[in-house]
Order: structure tokens, then C-alpha cells, then sequence
């Protein structure tokens, strides 16, 4: 199993269609100017990330400063490798030359991402790109590869999960939790690189009714393949299925990207300053173990599950996973993932972590609940493992 924690998604819900697949900057239309006025400030998320130790405590004003800036632009060239080749050539080759040549230092030339060749980032936003006349161009030819499928607007830590996966053309893959399915996309991407009818396949599954249609119509309508089949469950009771013989298909592969609180998309969820709270993350805790569970029961073994979340809060990701491996026994260990994706910089992981509530009270134990009500929300698996279960868990793995 891999555990792969502190990505910053972002996940709006807006209208009918995949937020990651759009280009246009939706928080210029009309009748959302508020956004632009939220005030990027909330005192207990920055005293819980204090507590936290996530990350050095000498980073604590980089990492405000970062969640206060606006999200730079990234995005991913789909499709076969000859096909992304030729696109990318072709942008470097229309758009890069004039923009440097331009010399504005308001500008800047967007740059493949050192763990992912086909990704490219740009430190401006979104609203910049649109804006700035040298950018133009380049601006009317990403939207028109984006709506032709040739390319995806994706946060650049959501294209982390699915590299991490590795999944190859023999293997089965279960999605759990798919939609809007920028995810999905880069599994099929995968499994088809080196072979245009895969023996493997991915299985989407989503619990939200809409979220599916809108993977299916706006996602997935843009990638041929017969690859890909979508089923609508509660990922917590994901059924066994059957292949054609009757036997019980075990996965090779298993994502679970699971719902979260999203406070690591701060950048692109303005409303999370507002209402931002330790309960967001404690309130999704028990799920978020069912549904990991039930993808390890799906898992052949020998085989890899990616646990990922939009969050950077230990309840969301190191407790869950904690909790995986405690009720394992044995039968699921992390993966060190440090080799990989070497150029990708990182945290490890923590074993040691604080329980708050909405109020910022800190529970160091089951013994500090008082109030009745508190004894459904602070449950054992959120503390953090005995000194004897950390040394077996390895959660400091990268
Ligand atoms: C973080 S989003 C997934 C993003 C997606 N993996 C992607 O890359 O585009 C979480 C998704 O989980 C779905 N979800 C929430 N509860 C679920 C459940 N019990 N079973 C399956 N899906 C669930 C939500 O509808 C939402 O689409």
C-alpha cells in the first residue's frame, strides 16, 4: 500500500461539468467577485497546523504565504505518447520563443514539471494567463486542447496518486471514489501507453449519482477505450465482482482518493477560510476508514492501493492509514515511496499527532471527553499509534 498524504486538491463543485477539465476561470463570472474579497485568514487553522508537525516549524510563514497566493496554473497533456510529443512540441514551438522574447517580467514561460514531463506549471494564475496580452495565444490554444481532450487542467499534486499506482496494461484497477475523474483519465492514460486494447481495465466508481454523469458525459466522453467501466456506490460497500467465469475479480491496483475536508484547497476553495474547522476533518475520519478498508479487501495480494486526500490534516490521512494497517494484522504494509518520483519534494509522514475539536480543545486521550455528545465524534483511531505499533507502521514513509 502506498500512502500518499499533504496533496492540495481542488475539487469545486460547479454546474454540470469537471472543474478540473475546464480551463476558464470561473471565479470571474458574474455574481462571484466575492471570492476575490475573502480574507485569507483563519486564526485555528494556523494554530492546528502549528500543533500538527507537518512540516518544520521554521516553514510555518512560507507555508501561510503559499496557501495566501493564488493557485498556479498547471496542466497535463492526455493521450498516446506520439500524440502529447507533438502537442508539446508544437506549444513550445508557436508559443515559448515569442513570450521570452517578449522580456516581461510579469510573465513567465510555463515549465514541464521535473516528475512529470508531460505536466507543465506556471507560477501565474489562472486570471494572469487569461489576461496578459503576450499570453493570449497560448491561453486560446490550451482552452481549444482542453476542449478537443488533448489536454487536462489539473491541480499538479492531483496528478501525483495515479504515478504513484503505476499501473500497467494487465492490470485491473478499482477507482473509488472517480468523479469528476481526472484521476480516472491518467490510469487510462497509463494503461493504455504501450497497448491501444489493454487486457486490464479500470473500474470508476462514484457514490454521488451526478458526479458519475458528469465523469462519464464530460470526463470519460473524451477518451476512447473500452477499458473503463462506471458504477455508482457507496465506496464503503463496494460489491465483489465477478468476471465472466464466475470468479471474484481481485484488483491489481486500488485508488482511494477519498471525500476529505479539502483544506489543502484553500487556493481554490476560498469559502474553506470562512469555515474551516478541526471538525471538518474529525467528521469524516470514520468514513474514510470504510472506504479505505473496503479497498484493501478488494486488493489482490501482492497488489498496491494508493490512500490520497485533499488534506494535510494527520486525522485525514496518517489516522486513516494507521487505522488500515492496525486492523491488518500484518496483511498490508506502507511502501517506502522515496524512490519514486525522485524529483518531487516532500514530507514524510508523522506518527505523532494532536486530536482537537471544532473549539480547539485537545483531547489527549479517550479520558478527556466530557461531554456525552463527544463520545461518537473522538474515537480511539484517531490517536496517534503506541511508541510499539509506530516502529511496525512506518508511517514517516515518504
Ligand atoms: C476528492 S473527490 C475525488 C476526485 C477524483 N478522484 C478525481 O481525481 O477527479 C471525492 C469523491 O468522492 C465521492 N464520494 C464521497 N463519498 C463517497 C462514498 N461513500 N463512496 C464513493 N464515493 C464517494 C464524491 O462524490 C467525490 O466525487
Amino acid at each position: 500500500m502506498v500512502h500518499s498524504s499533504r496533496r492540495r486538491n481542488f475539487n469545486k463543485k460547479k454546474g454540470h461539468e469537471p472543474r478540473e477539465n475546464k480551463w476558464r476561470d470561473d471565479r470571474d463570472a458574474p455574481g462571484n467577485q466575492g471570492y476575490r474579497e475573502v480574507l485569507k485568514e483563519n486564526e485555528k487553522y494556523w494554530e492546528y497546523y502549528k500543533q500538527q508537525n507537518v512540516f518544520p516549524l521554521e516553514q510555518f510563514d512560507e507555508f501561510k504565504a503559499a496557501l495566501q497566493r493564488d493557485l498556479p496554473v498547471s496542466f497535463r497533456f492526455q493521450g498516446c505518447h506520439k500524440d502529447r510529443e507533438q502537442l508539446i512540441h508544437e506549444m513550445e514551438n508557436r508559443f515559448f520563443g515569442k513570450i521570452v522574447e517578449a522580456e516581461d517580467t510579469a510573465v513567465c514561460v510555463p515549465k514541464s514539471l521535473p516528475w512529470y514531463k508531460e505536466a507543465y506549471q506556471t507560477p501565474m494564475s489562472r486570471t494572469a494567463v487569461r489576461s496578459h496580452p503576450i499570453l493570449a495565444q497560448l491561453h486560446n490554444f490550451l482552452v481549444t486542447e482542453a476542449e478537443l481532450g488533448n489536454l487536462s487542467r489539473q491541480e499538479a499534486v492531483s496528478m501525483i496518486p495515479p504515478l504513484l499506482l503505476a499501473p500497467t496494461s494487465e492490470h485491473y484497477v478499482l477507482d473509488l471514489c472517480a468523479a469528476p475523474g481526472s484521476k480516472t483519465t491518467q490510469l487510462l492514460e497509463m494503461i493504455h501507453e504501450n497497448d491501444e486494447n489493454p487486457k486490464g481495465m479500470v473500474i470508476a466508481n462514484d457514490v454521488d449519482m451526478k458526479r458519475c454523469y458528469m465523469l462519464i458525459h464530460h470526463t470519460l466522453k473524451r477518451f476512447r477505450t473500452a477499458a473503463c467501466a462506471v458504477t455508482c456506490e457507496d465506496a464503503a460497500r463496494f460489491p465483489q465482482i465477478a468476471d465472466s467465469d464466475g470468479g471474484l475479480i481481485q484488483f491489481d491496483r486500488v485508488l482511494a482518493d477519498v471525500i476529505c475536508s479539502g483544506d489543502g484547497t484553500l487556493r481554490k476553495n476560498p469559502e474553506i477560510w470562512k469555515k474551516w474547522t478541526p471538525q471538518d476533518g474529525l467528521g469524516l475520519h470514520r468514513m474514510q476508514i470504510a472506504i479505505a478498508r473496503k479497498g484493501a479487501q478488494h486488493l489482490k495480494v501482492g497488489g498496491r492501493m494508493v490512500y490520497s486526500t485533499c488534506s494535510m490534516n494527520p486525522i485525514e490521512d496518517e489516522a486513516v492509514v494507521a487505522q488500515l494497517l492496525r486492523d491488518s494484522k500484518g496483511s498490508l504494509k506502507l511502501v517506502d515511496t522515496s524512490k519514486m518520483l525522485p524529483e518531487l519534494k516532500r514530507e514524510n509522514g508523522v506518527n505523532q499527532w494532536k486530536v482537537f475539536d471544532r473549539d480547539m480543545k485537545l483531547y489527549n486521550s479517550l479520558e478527556d471527553i466530557s461531554e456525552e455528545k463527544m463520545k461518537k465524534v473522538i474515537v480511539p483511531s484517531l490517536f496517534p499509534p503506541t511508541e510499539e505499533e509506530a516502529k511496525e507502521m512506518n508511517l514517516h514513509y515518504s
